[in-house]
């Protein structure tokens, strides 16, 4: 059976840095797999979180993959910074930039030696992503509208998992938002690799949330 991955969400934790010491200890001790940094620009979210300079003060003390989403207008004026400070996943929105902007940018974010991922928001059609799978290391399909932690799971995210599955068995499936101990064994059936959790892991004892999210597939 194949393995879950989970990636604890930042964005509970805040803007506060010893907030996020915490939690990023907190998470890794009790089982996690990756840490998903949140970056909103307050452009295109309403809201803005964390951005590089956590990361950079955050590297040293974790051994976690770090896996960054960038819900930003311009990705690629700052995918350096989260290059050089230390993600292993970096992952930008495909409504963001036009098709040669979105090669260019996969092409410098391989290149650098990092892994690759598209996200699609909730209201985009997951068709656009077609041409980039073989391009890309990871999609990331959006369950929520982006911008906020604590919203309820959309089903028609089980639909767009379901329709990369079937174009690409190998390409890594992430979903995020409102995942919980019940939408998680849907989203592991439809054939996503890697669940995103924000408000179920820092509401209840992590190392219990993590073992429920991943179910038998732990
Ligand atoms: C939403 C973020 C998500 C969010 C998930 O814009 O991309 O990663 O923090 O939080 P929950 O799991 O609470 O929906
Ligand atoms: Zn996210």
């Amino acid at each position: 059976m194949k393995k879950v991955v989970i990636s604890a969400s930042s964005l509970p934790a805040g803007r506060n840095m010893s907030s996020q010491i915490e939690y990023l200890n907190r998470v890794q001790n009790y089982g996690a797999d990756m840490y998903h940094f949140d970056v909103m620009d307050g452009s295109y979210t309403r809201y803005q979180s964390i951005d590089y300079t956590y990361i950079e003060q955050l590297r040293e003390k974790s051994v976690l993959l770090f896996d960054t989403h960038l819900m930003v207008n311009e990705p690629d004026k700052v995918v350096s910074k989260y290059i050089k400070y230390g993600s292993d996943i970096i992952t930008f929105h495909i409504e963001v930039l036009q098709e040669d902007k979105i090669l260019q940018l996969i092409k410098k974010i391989k290149k650098a030696g990092k892994m690759v991922g598209l996200a699609v928001d909730l209201n985009t059609d997951i068709e656009q992503i077609d041409k980039y799978l073989d391009k890309i290391n990871m999609v990331l399909i959006m369950s929520v509208q982006t911008g906020k932690t604590g919203q309820e799971f959309d089903k028609s995210a089980l639909k767009k998992i379901k329709h990369v599955r079937n174009l690409n068995k190998d390409i890594l499936i992430e979903v995020d938002g409102g995942i919980n101990d019940k939408t998680a064994p849907q989203c592991i059936r439809a054939g996503a690799d890697i669940l995103v959790s924000g408000s179920y892991i820092y509401n209840n004892d992590v190392y219990d949330a993590v073992q429920n999210l991943k179910g038998k597939n732990g």
